[in-house]
């Protein structure tokens, strides 16, 4: 068991900053990555549709025989965690949001800003988790739903990304800010755009390596560490793009196996 691979799963590129974070803090895991791309952006779904994606895809990595999985996707977590523990029932799952949560616990009184996609903004799960758990932050938290968009489309540090990107910083609804949580594992891809136009006035959380410590954490206590000599990477994608294949190769160069595999066909 202590050598069976960390199932992560996003609906494309994002995770992808999750599944680079527990490599750099795991380097003994064999890891399996599934990218739900003929479903992607998962943000503009149901949370209906995303339970029924989220499902699929667990039993694809349970069937894997993972060890452990992570729902490398905010807007999957928000709305799939208890559906994917049902599937999943005697592995660990891990979301990305408590350990965000958790970060947010041990700071000060502060005005905490939230940008994600729909499904999670909607959601509500940050602003309810936050007054639960760091009841000392205001929350103040906005949908900003063309990023993930063209972070798919690879639009990285062009113009018109960067206009987007203040435009929705701007908003009204972010005004007096003193930390940003990217709620989506898309937008760490852009965090140096971010943190340009505020100027590091305000500190951006970026839960990738939280997210990672946690996994770490529990894999730990549970006994479950790999002793691995040489881990391996498998991806799979529910639907080929160049994309997704020059990001995967950008984080992991060339030591991935990508392969598109038809779980709803
Ligand atoms: N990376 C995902 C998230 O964290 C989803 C982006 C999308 O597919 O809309 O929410």
């Amino acid at each position: 068991m202590n050598n069976a691979p960390i199932g992560i799963f996003d609906s494309g590129i994002g995770g992808l900053t999750v599944a680079h974070a527990i490599r750099e803090c795991l380097p003994n895991e064999s890891l399996i990555y599934f990218g739900d791309t003929e479903h992607l952006p998962y943000g503009e779904k149901s949370a209906q549709a995303i339970q029924h994606f989220s499902k699929g895809i667990s039993r694809f990595l349970i069937e894997k025989q993972c060890k452990a999985i992570v729902i490398a996707c905010n807007s999957a977590s928000s709305t799939a965690y208890d559906e994917v523990k049902a599937v999943a029932a005697h592995v660990p799952v891990i979301n990305v949001i408590d350990p965000a949560v958790n970060f947010l616990k041990e700071l000060s009184a502060s005005r905490v800003g939230v940008i994600g996609t729909k499904a999670t903004i909607q959601s509500g799960v940050y602003k309810k988790q936050i007054e639960l758990h760091a009841a000392q932050h205001q929350v103040q938290q906005m949908p900003t739903p063309l990023l993930a968009h063209m972070i798919e489309e690879h639009f990285f540090n062009k113009a018109v990304e960067q206009k987007v990107i203040a435009e929705y910083l701007s908003a009204q609804a972010l005004q007096g800010i003193q930390h940003l949580v990217l709620a989506c594992t898309h937008y760490p891809l852009i965090q140096n755009q971010i943190e340009d136009f505020y100027q590091g006035k305000i500190n951006i959380i970026n839960s990738a390596e939280l997210v990672a410590a946690e996994v770490k954490a529990k894999l730990s206590t549970l006994g479950l560490l790999a002793n691995h000599a040489k881990p391996s990477y498998q991806f799979y994608v529910s639907d080929y793009t160049e994309s997704f294949d020059k990001t995967a190769d950008l984080f992991f160069g060339e030591e991935i196996g990508l392969e598109e595999v038809k779980l709803w066909a």
